[in-house]
């Protein structure tokens, strides 16, 4: 196998952080590099800048024994490094497609302080072409700099969710590499040599096919949640059950039963923003994506169908306090990047509702981000939250919503109506403390 000296990872957003983090925990020598001082400073002493369980241990521990640490200096980041892996932002820009600014100028930097043959990894989500245009970038400054470097483009995109990062990342179910470089594979290779040596599924490919793996896996696991959403569209009218028809379906191996739980629809900073810009690259080739476009739509749709619900069953949402537990866009972050909590607490508010919210990690960031245009009143508790509400409203189910007290939250409210909208309570148990329980498709 190649040998790894040292890796460079510039961006320490989810997957920089965390792929730097667990990269020093296999073993190898990381340098991490931003541009964000304050956030390198926090880094420099241990504090992480994002909710991600296990992932403090890993960076303190890794720091400790020298394998880890973090610079605003991308020179003395690359310097050193073979590999050097780009997992900067892709942020979605006004017609949906990805904007590839960061990951440019992060090209553009490597090149000017490249000193030696090194491999640049796109780790970021980036649409089909950018493993080419970075190329480009990179020739161009070498040109620039009259150096005739050696240099190979690999796209390794990463999969794992927020929440469970640290484990999806040690634990993947494949590890996609995307090169035509044979000295590029095997380096590769020994990057990830713990995985490899456990058996863990690579897929060796060419750039572009890796690049269309990472939107395909997004956009299939977008379409999935969304195909059992709208089932549970159809279950709520014809009185059918939407968990049982999840379950069944689920128990055919070809469907297969993960990312089938209908709910308020899926959000993130991945799905959304994943299908947008797939389609927009369907659009760039010729290519319209229909079915992709559907999926897109019926979330939004769905997402408003909540709200809808609410309204139906309060008779007029105007001048209630509606009680909102949960507002990250999924439990075991406090992430709130399209989040079905904002569409579903921006239309309330539209609608003339009085806003309570409780989440328990991620109300700084609703405050800062999602709903600094709403007046909302955050909650210390969830008991706190819905003291006076006419109804709660259950957005994401975070452990500590599962046993709640509904009694003692039914004696502090005005209106006794539950809306599960994770289906984490059994109708019976919440009807029978006396409140009236809507679910998502049962
Ligand atoms: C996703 C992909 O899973 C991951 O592989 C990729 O690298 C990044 O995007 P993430 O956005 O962190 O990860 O969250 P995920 O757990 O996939 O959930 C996405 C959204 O789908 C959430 O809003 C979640 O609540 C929703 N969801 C998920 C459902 O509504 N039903 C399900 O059955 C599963």
């Amino acid at each position: 196998m190649f040998d790894v000296n040292q890796i460079a990872v510039i961006g320490t957003g989810y997957v920089g952080l965390v792929s730097g983090a667990c990269l020093s925990e296999f073993g190898l020598k990381v340098v991490c590099m931003d541009v964000d001082e304050s956030k390198i400073n926090c880094l420099k002493r241990g504090i992480i800048p994002i909710y991600e369980p296990g992932l403090e241990e890993i960076v303190v521990r890794n720091e400790k024994s020298g394998r880890l640490s973090f610079t605003t200096d991308i020179g003395e980041a690359v310097e050193h490094a073979t590999v050097v892996f780009i997992a900067v932002g892709t942020p979605p820009q006004e017609d949906g497609s990805a904007d590839l600014k960061y990951v440019l100028e992060a090209a553009r930097s490597i090149a000017k302080c490249m000193n030696g043959y090194k491999i640049i990894v796109d780790k970021s989500t980036v649409p089909v072409g950018t493993g080419r245009k970075v190329k480009a970038v990179i020739r161009e400054v070498l040109r620039e700099r009259g150096v005739d470097y050696d240099f190979d483009v690999v796209s390794n995109p990463e999969f794992l969710r927020e929440g469970s990062a640290v484990n999806d990342f040690m634990h993947p179910d494949r590890i996609v590499i995307g090169t035509q470089s044979n000295k590029a594979r095997k380096t590769m290779r020994s990057v990830y040599r713990v995985l490899y040596i456990n058996n863990h599924p690579f897929v060796f490919t060419n750039v572009e096919t890796a690049e269309v793996i990472k939107y395909a896996s997004n956009a299939f696991l977008a379409t999935k949640i969304t195909f059992i959403n709208e089932i549970a569209n159809l279950c709520e009218a014809v009185g059918a059950n939407v968990q049982q028809v999840s379950n069944a379906i689920g128990l055919d191996k070809r469907i297969g039963k993960y990312f089938l739980h209908a709910g308020p629809g899926y959000g993130g900073s991945c799905f959304p923003k994943d299908t947008k810009a797939l389609v927009n690259t369907g659009k760039e080739f010729g290519v319209e994506m229909s079915l992709i476009d559907s999926v897109i739509n019926a979330n939004d749709l769905h997402k408003l169908k909540m709200v809808d619900k609410i309204t139906a069953a309060l008779g007029d949402v105007e001048g209630k306090t509606i009680a909102v537990l949960g507002l990250s866009f999924k439990p075991e972050t406090d992430d709130v990047r399209e989040a079905p909590s904002s569409t579903i607490v921006h239309e309330l508010h539209r609608r003339g509702a009085h806003i309570r919210a409780y989440d328990p990690a991620a109300m700084e960031n609703a405050a800062r981000f999602a709903f600094s245009d709403l007046p909302i009143a955050y909650a210390q508790d969830e008991y706190d939250c819905v003291a006076g509400a006419h109804a709660v409203v259950l957005v994401t189910e975070w452990n500590q919503f599962r046993s709640l007290d509904l009694e003692q939250m039914k004696s502090t409210m005005a209106a006794p109506y539950f809306f599960d909208f994770r289906n984490i309570y059994e109708r019976r148990d919440v009807e029978e403390k006396g409140f009236a329980y809507f679910g998502v498709g049962r």
